[in-house]
């Protein structure tokens, strides 16, 4: 088969980006994910970056079995020995190092020579190479090296044992044509070439990303480095599900050239990292979005009722984009509730399955119509949630009262393993005054960075999601909670970032 790797770098390059950071547990569930959807490669971290990121690589490298896993590092000894550590657990390890190698950078932020930087290069690499069978080498700012350079910078990692060699538009300042030409001229003019794997790893930042990672495709390249919706420094990386369809539905362009991805796993693997980090989908976003596949003129809405590829160039099925509407209802068990869940990808423990049932039957009492995306929600408040059992802060009642010439007050009972507080607060409205009393009864001060509320599905009786962010001086925390009553919901999710901010005090 003529294919093309897919190396997906959401977890590094991609948690990197404002907003996105996820803790070990949420990148584990991310990267078993993304082993579903069948990537080739996945960077897991930057091991040396802190303990806290060498421990995700390695809980990433220990849990995942298909993917190759990798940890990045700069062309020092010390991160590569960090990435050797974080990676020993992988069935398919990977050593990633880069320098950076245009004179802009060597002069201003590396200020060496030319000459140095191909030592350090040589260094690096069978350094690393001594650790691990498999070497990445990633050129930094190849795009903006002088090509002569560039391609002995390559030789020279090559010669010193690199598997794959990578050409990254660090800054996003290629164009498609050149972008083709670089990756076309490194082709045919480094030594050594045709037995490692050549990648591209393009940015977004002039909008390019995706179309400059295509053309190196074009032009030989066979590993894409990319992340789920294109997130990543600045205005982020090459979208791997862009990347993925753009093969798949133009093969007569692209040489016909397969990846492993299970499209159908796509949209699932996109609204997970979107649950997992709070930040939503555009609607207008390929593939993707909610509106990649909405008809909204009645002249396309004819067309592709008479023949869907009047308008479709691909099915949602195919990137699993279809949901299924009304799942489950009111007299529903706990057994359909599990299959149901099953197939959205949530394997509960008992306990938890116990609890989303619940939340479940509640939610039916007051709720015709549940929906995938709503057992979703409810799935995903538990999953996040510890379970510290006796530790946890439970919500038992709350009262709330407001007005427009009132001060709104709340009076809030929380249980914690025996023991049940009550407290009451004034704010200068409900959630303000629900989140002070909640802070009462914890007897722990703590800022809110972050709140957000939206309808998971259209209707009135809709559930609403509530996205929290707290910070104290350890760190901050996130926490979700759905309810049809936003109030509630926003007590739940306090909750939720309570409950991991008292963790990690303990
Ligand atoms: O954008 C870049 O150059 C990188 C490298 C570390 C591969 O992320
Ligand atoms: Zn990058």
């Amino acid at each position: 088969m003529k294919a093309v790797q897919i190396f997906d770098t959401t977890l590094r390059d991609g948690e990197q980006a404002p907003g996105y950071s996820m803790n070990l547990d949420e990148k584990v569930r991310m990267a078993l994910q993304l082993e579903a959807l069948g990537v080739d490669v996945m960077e897991a971290g930057f091991a040396a970056a802190s303990p806290g990121d060498f421990e995700s690589v390695k809980a990433v490298a220990d849990a995942v079995k298909s993917s190759a896993v990798c940890s990045l590092s700069r062309a020092l000894e010390k991160d590569i020995e960090a990435s050797a550590a974080a990676i020993r657990g992988a069935a398919r390890p990977r050593i990633h190092t880069f320098l950076a190698t245009s004179d802009l950078h060597l002069k201003y932020k590396l200020r060496i020579s030319r000459a140095d930087c191909l030592k350090r290069i040589r260094r690096a690499v069978a350094y690393a190479r001594n650790l691990c069978d498999d070497v990445e080498f990633s050129a930094e700012d190849a795009s903006r090296t002088d090509a002569d350079f560039l391609c002995r910078a390559l030789e020279a990692a090559i010669e010193s044992g690199a598997t794959v060699v990578n050409i990254p538009d660090t800054v996003g300042y290629s164009t498609p044509d050149e972008f083709g030409a670089l990756v076309a001229s490194v082709m045919n003019r480094v030594k050594g070439i045709g037995n490692v794997t050549v990648a591209t790893h393009c940015h977004d930042d002039l909008g390019l990303a995706v179309a400059n990672s295509l053309a190196g495709v074009r032009a030989g390249a066979r590993q894409v480095e990319c992340t789920i919706c294109g997130i990543g420094e600045r205005a982020g990386n090459a979208a791997l599900e862009e990347i993925a369809m753009g093969l798949r539905t133009r093969r007569d362009a692209y040489g016909a050239l397969a990846t492993r991805i299970r499209t159908e796993e796509i949209a699932r693997t996109a609204h997970l990292l979107s649950t997992i980090t709070g930040v939503r989908i555009a609607p207008g976003k390929a593939i993707v979005g909610a509106n990649a596949f909405a008809h909204e003129s009645g002249i396309h809405q004819h067309g592709v009722l008479s023949k869907a590829e009047t308008y479709e160039i691909m099915t949602p099925e195919s990137v699993g984009m279809k949901q299924t509407e009304l799942v489950l209802g009111k007299h529903s068990g706990q057994h359909a509730l599990e299959t149901r869940l099953k197939d959205l990808g949530y394997d509960l423990d008992s306990a938890r399955l116990a609890e989303v049932f619940a939340a479940f039957k509640a939610l039916a009492d007051r709720k015709k119509q549940i929906t995938d995306r709503d057992l979703a929600a409810l799935a995903e408040t538990r999953v996040a949630a510890r379970h510290s059992g006796s530790q946890e802060w439970k919500l038992d009642s709350f009262v709330v009262n407001s007005g427009n010439h009132m001060s709104a007050t709340a009076q809030i009972t929380l249980v914690k393993g025996k023991r049940r507080v009550q407290e009451a607060a004034i704010g200068s409205g409900p959630i303000y005054a629900a989140f002070r009393a909640v802070e009462k009864i914890i007897r722990h001060r703590f800022t809110l960075e972050d709140y957000r509320i939206e309808a998971v599905t259209e209707r009135r009786d809709a559930l609403g999601e509530v996205l929290v962010k707290i910070s104290d001086s350890k760190g901050a925390y996130r926490g979700r909670g759905v309810s049809t009553d936003v109030i509630e919901g926003s007590i739940l999710a306090l909750l939720v970032a309570v409950n991991r901010m008292m963790e990690a005090k303990r």
